[in-house]
């Protein structure tokens, strides 16, 4: 008998053709969803610095954007509105004339049926000190204000109808108020939107990766938002954040960041009777950027491998600012 192992899994790793073949994890359009910030007053698209490759919209190069992805099997959009003008309740975002109303109307004519229309609905690109809900005076804080839960929801309530009227197919709620995905569903109900699906931003980490998405939005956020979003250090309390929103009716939830947190991902994967889904954030698409035009990693390999450990880790749909380049890579 010859020596050496007779078990080797390098046979399966021998060839591009093998290791296609058994490749646990596919990527595919379908799965992807482009983030997209539609800047009010435009007239043409404005490059983000800290997110080389993205731009502010326009609702012109919105709707091109929204057709290129489409004619590539990308799955859906999620838009963001820039306003104009900010104000301490956000009204913006419930004006039905506000620019991601406006802005939602456009990208569902655009879209048609190619793929989901969806929109971002939280305050924080629309309130003049950048807090995803509205404050409350209180002397027990050291900043002097509190975010106040309950009046957000009220406006998340308001929200929520606005951007069903405007023809959105599908609300992200990211503001990681308590209570907001019931909150939002019964106000829908209400008002005879009861077919809008919710996306529940489920488990949503306070993290320094956002950080180029505040360029992306111009937020006007002094501190931070750790009252209300989860600590990094908490994977348990992903779970429960995952199983509240499923109880209130979140028809998807979500898992964000998705790279530093693959592992509350797999736990939402595990215990989730609805789709899962996970956002590669603006300061994740950085990274790769950055490091990428130093030459310090192969860029492309890169997007697909963070692309796939996400899916591996059990998301069944993932935001990426790569949504679109990806989709054309896999055609
Ligand atoms: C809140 C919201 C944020 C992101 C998506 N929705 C910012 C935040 O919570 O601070 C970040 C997305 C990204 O970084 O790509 N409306």
């Amino acid at each position: 008998m010859m020596g050496g192992p007779s078990i080797r899994p390098r046979r399966l790793r021998a060839t591009p053709a093998m290791r296609r073949l058994v490749a646990e994890t596919r990527l595919l359009p379908a799965e992807l969803i482009l983030p997209m910030f539609v800047r009010e007053g435009l007239t043409e698209p404005m490059p983000i610095s800290s997110m080389p490759g993205v731009v502010q919209h326009s609702l012109d190069s919105m709707k091109a954007a929204i057709a290129e992805a489409a004619s590539l099997g990308v799955g859906g959009v999620m838009l963001f509105g820039v306003p104009e003008h900010k104000d301490g309740v956000g009204s913006g975002a419930t004006d039905p004339d506000g620019i991601l109303n406006v802005a939602t109307r456009a990208a569902v004519a655009e879209a048609g049926d190619a793929l989901v229309v969806q929109t971002d609905l939280c305050l924080d690109e629309f309130t003049d000190h950048g807090h995803c809900g509205v404050l409350r005076a209180s002397s027990a804080s050291a900043t002097g204000y509190v975010v106040d839960n309950d009046a957000s929801l009220e406006r998340y309530r308001e929200m929520g109808i606005a951007q069903a009227e405007a023809g959105s197919q599908l609300l992200g709620l990211s503001g990681m108020m308590d209570g907001q995905v019931a909150a939002v569903r019964e106000a829908l109900d209400a008002t005879g939107h009861p077919d809008t699906p919710l996306l529940g931003y489920a488990a949503k980490y306070a993290s320094a990766f956002y950080g180029p998405f505040r360029e992306a939005v111009q937020s006007s956020l002094e501190g931070d938002r750790r009252t209300y979003q989860q600590d990094p250090a908490n994977r348990r309390e992903g779970i429960r954040e995952v199983l509240l929103d499923v109880e209130e009716g979140a028809d998807i939830v979500m898992v964000k960041p998705a790279m530093s947190y693959l592992d509350v991902l797999s736990d939402a994967a595990d215990v989730s009777p609805v789709p899962v889904w996970a956002y590669q954030v603006s300061g994740e698409y950085a990274m790769i950027e950055a490091a990428a035009a130093n030459g310090w990693i192969d860029r492309q390999r890169a997007v697909i491998e963070s692309l796939t450990s996400i899916r591996r880790a059990g998301a069944d749909a993932t935001l990426t600012y790569y949504a679109t380049e990806v989709a054309r890579l896999l055609r």
